[in-house]
């Protein structure tokens, strides 16, 4: 797949089959994660797969009730192991893992839109408890939950926003930006 279709196909899926997924693909998500950009060159994310029925309920639980989210066959936990960015970059660190991490969070998403998998980026959750299912220690942030699957429902297309809606020149203050001129000498 294109890069241009994984961008305009990806999509939040909140039903997944009862059909399971490679650890061959499972591996090869995460392993896009690595081509993330970090602050330094530091690589702060850390991924869990959880597979246990258990947890996963219990994480569902703790996402606030999303019950979906436990039938996925995976989950992919994404943390941050924040302590060698805040050695280098002091103030600055927690805004870096952030982005980092949906960086991280991103290139996952568009490979399992690639491989013609689903998923959801989960952001609402009670953090401590996922840390107490997990066994992650308190220093570390808990970023976001993706459960992996098959799609098991067409997700209606999304309205974007207009580009001249969002987009400046030069300054933030100027009238949204006029297609067509500006750009080319
Ligand atoms: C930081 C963040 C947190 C999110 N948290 C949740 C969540 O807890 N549950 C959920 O169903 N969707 C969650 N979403 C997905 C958004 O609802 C979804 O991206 C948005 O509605 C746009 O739909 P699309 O991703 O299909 O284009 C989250 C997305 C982001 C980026």
């Amino acid at each position: 797949m294109q890069l241009i279709d994984a961008l305009e196909k990806r999509r939040c899926v909140r039903k997944f089959k009862n059909k399971d997924v490679s650890e061959k693909e499972m591996l090869d998500i995460i392993s896009c994660s690595l081509n993330a950009p970090c602050a330094g060159g530091l690589f702060s994310v850390r991924t869990i797969i959880v597979n246990d029925n258990e947890k996963k309920n219990k994480i569902a639980e703790a996402c606030l009730g999303q019950t979906f989210i436990a039938k996925a066959p995976y989950l992919i936990v994404v943390c941050s192991d924040k302590k060698q960015t805040e050695k280098m970059y002091g103030k600055y660190a927690n805004n870096y893992i952030k982005q980092q991490a949906g960086a991280a969070i991103q290139n996952m998403f568009l490979r399992i839109t690639d491989l013609k998998l689903a998923t959801c980026w989960v952001g609402s959750f009670d953090e401590n408890a996922i840390r107490r299912i997990l066994d992650i220690p308190s220093e570390m942030d808990v970023e976001a939950v993706l459960p992996v699957g098959y799609a098991d429902e067409k997700v209606e297309e999304r309205l974007k926003p207009e580009l001249n809606s969002v987009l400046r020149l030069n300054s933030y203050k100027t009238k949204p930006y006029k297609i067509g001129k500006k750009l080319d000498t």
